[in-house]
């Protein structure tokens, strides 16, 4: 099964409560935007944004450029159907980060719980290369990503996990570390992941 057929298979079979990544609330994601004082007209991008609620809050708060790309089309139809016509105020991307090529710039790019599936690295290389290339300049990155402390699978799947220092390391061609913090995430099934979650500023 490639990586594609395993995301439509998981959003088809799986209501969101019964995927571990699954938040009520994305509220670290929300404070991070918060704390950058991200503009109302930013053009913000969530990568693999999957059917999280983070655009719900995004347009509650707000925000008027959004745009979620995902790899499973199954995900981001989960996603539409639940924000009904407000789904038309968002761009949505059906792609492979590692196939990913816009005609447009942004300038936040979030990601939650995708880039630790990167494990080859060419991949990180090709993320970190496109993430420069599709930033404008001052853009900030906001990542969550299994920590060094969290699990080795995600869905099933191997992760590279990160400490502040391993994510910084990481970025530093391009961006520069902002903030990072901590944090347990309770999953529905009650277990604990913990998650590295930083911001960095685009430095070129
Ligand atoms: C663990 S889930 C996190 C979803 C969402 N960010 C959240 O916080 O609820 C990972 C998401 O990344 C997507 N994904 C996995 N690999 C991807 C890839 N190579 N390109 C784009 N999306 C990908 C999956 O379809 C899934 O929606």
């Amino acid at each position: 099964m490639n990586q594609q057929e395993h995301w439509d298979k998981v959003y088809s079979t799986k209501g969101p409560a019964e995927l571990s990544w699954y938040q009520q609330q994305p509220g670290i994601s929300l404070s991070f935007f918060r704390d950058l004082s991200i503009s109302k007209d930013a053009a913000i991008i969530d990568i693999g944004g999957g059917d999280s609620k983070l655009v719900d809050f995004l347009l509650e708060e707000g925000y008027t450029d959004i745009t979620v790309l995902d790899i499973s089309e199954m995900a981001l139809e989960k996603s539409k159907q639940r924000l009904g016509p407000k789904a038309m105020q968002v761009n949505w991307v059906v792609t492979d980060i590692n196939s990913f090529q816009s005609n447009k710039k942004f300038d936040v790019w979030h990601d939650r719980a995708v880039l630790h599936f990167l494990t080859e690295q060419s991949e990180r290389k090709n993320y970190l290369d496109t993430a420069n290339r599709y930033l404008n300049a001052n853009a900030k990155i906001i990542i969550g990503t299994f920590s060094d402390k969290g699990p080795d699978k995600c869905s099933g799947l191997p992760v590279k996990k990160y400490s502040e220092s391993s994510l910084s390391d990481f970025l530093k061609k391009y961006f520069k570390k902002i903030k990072c913090i901590y944090i347990d995430h309770i999953t529905p099934f009650k277990t604990v992941q913990n998650f590295l979650f930083c911001s960095f500023l685009k430095t070129n």
